[in-house]
């Protein structure tokens, strides 16, 4: 099993979500955030201000997916999270040992 964890812009979570709800995932979570990449954040001048913000909201989708619909997955959140612009967001891949569903105890995949 693998968690994923995209960070993407606000904008993008509604499509996201019913392109991922139509994919059939198991489930999924979704916080709001604050967050900076590389850039950190962006400066703007107000009435000759330099004001810099250094973090900006995105949104998390948190997911765990069985190993073999990893790949198709990312390629579904890029499809839609990708402006080609800076900011689009990041997606983090980690390896989930177990999960239980807490209902019935069941463990691993089938809990998923
Ligand atoms: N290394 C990181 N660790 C944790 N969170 C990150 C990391 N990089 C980016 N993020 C999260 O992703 C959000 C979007 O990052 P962003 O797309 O700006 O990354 P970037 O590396 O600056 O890429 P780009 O150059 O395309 O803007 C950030 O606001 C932050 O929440
Ligand atoms: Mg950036």
């Amino acid at each position: 099993m693998k968690k994923i964890e995209a960070i993407v812009r606000p904008e993008k979570l509604e499509p996201l979500k019913d392109a991922l709800l139509k994919q059939q995932v198991n489930g999924l979570t979704i916080n709001q955030v604050l967050g900076c990449g590389k850039q950190y954040g962006f400066t703007e001048y107000v009435r000759g201000n330099t004001i810099i913000m250094n973090t900006l909201p995105k949104i998390e989708i948190m997911l765990v997916v069985p190993d073999e619909r990893l790949e198709e997955i990312i390629e579904t959140i890029i499809s839609i999270a990708q402006t080609g612009k800076f900011g689009d967001g990041k997606i983090f891949v980690t390896e989930v040992t177990d999960c239980i569903r807490i209902r019935t105890k069941e463990r691993g995949e089938k809990a998923l």
